[in-house]
């Protein structure tokens, strides 16, 4: 039986023929971009580089030898390629278990195409089981914090060793339980407006177009209506 690493391998280099050569190609954040950033050291001469969506991904992109872009350096991306921690048969995801959704959600804005790799252990009937990262204002977090509990979401800081993990934007985390998303563009959208809100970990308006899901029998195609 393959392992979880295994079936993200496999997805990481089935990814490769989305990539467009000698086109930048944006790159996510996550175990499963580890493995796809692994595999594109082996496109490196075809493309020009990369757009990444984390401090963490920048670096690993350099380590095999493929140059960084800043997003303001490039125009309009083909593809865009990232993992998920929850996706629903429509492409609708939620990301952020990273910390990286910011980033994620601004390279995905500049991208023509969300080719979403992640294992079968991620596809869901119905977004909200795993806790949905909010990156918020730290002013704002504790009345976030009473916003989602109006909602009948649970919210917590995230922490890292014991303190507030701080993002690669220098703002802070919540992770809110407990809420079902029935409907993924109106959640994302009433959220966002929330004063202190920089970002919703839940993807429908930059949604996947296409998902690779890794499973022993191979990838499976997801086409996200
Ligand atoms: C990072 C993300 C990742 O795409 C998500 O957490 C999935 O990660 P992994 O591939 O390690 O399961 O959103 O912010």
């Amino acid at each position: 039986m393959l392992s979880q690493d295994e079936l993200k391998a496999m997805v990481g280099q089935a990814a490769l023929q989305y990539v467009v050569p000698g086109e930048v190609v944006g790159v996510g954040t996550g175990s499963t971009v580890n493995q796809f950033i692994a595999a594109l050291a082996s496109m490196k001469d075809r493309i020009p580089g990369a757009v990444s969506s984390s401090k963490a991904s920048s670096e690993r992109l350099q380590a095999v030898g493929i140059r960084v872009f800043d997003c303001n350096e490039v125009g309009q991306l083909a593809v865009y390629v990232d993992g998920a921690d929850e996706i629903d048969a429509h492409g609708c995801m939620i990301k952020g278990g990273g910390a990286a959704l910011t980033r994620e959600k601004i390279v995905a804005a500049q991208s023509e195409r969300f080719v979403c790799i992640a294992d079968e252990s991620k596809l869901v009937r119905t977004l909200g089981a795993f806790p949905i990262p909010v990156e918020v204002i730290p002013m704002a977090a504790q009345r976030i914090m009473r916003q989602f509990a109006a909602i009948g979401g649970k919210a917590v800081l995230r922490l890292r060793a014991g303190q507030p993990l701080v993002t690669d934007n220098g703002q802070i985390l919540l992770d809110v339980s407990g809420l079902q998303i029935t409907d993924p563009l109106g959640f994302e959208s009433m959220v966002n407006q929330w004063a202190g809100v920089v970002t919703v970990g839940v993807f429908a308006r930059n949604r996947a177009d296409l998902c690779l899901l890794g499973t022993r029998d191979g990838v499976r195609i997801l086409h996200c209506a």
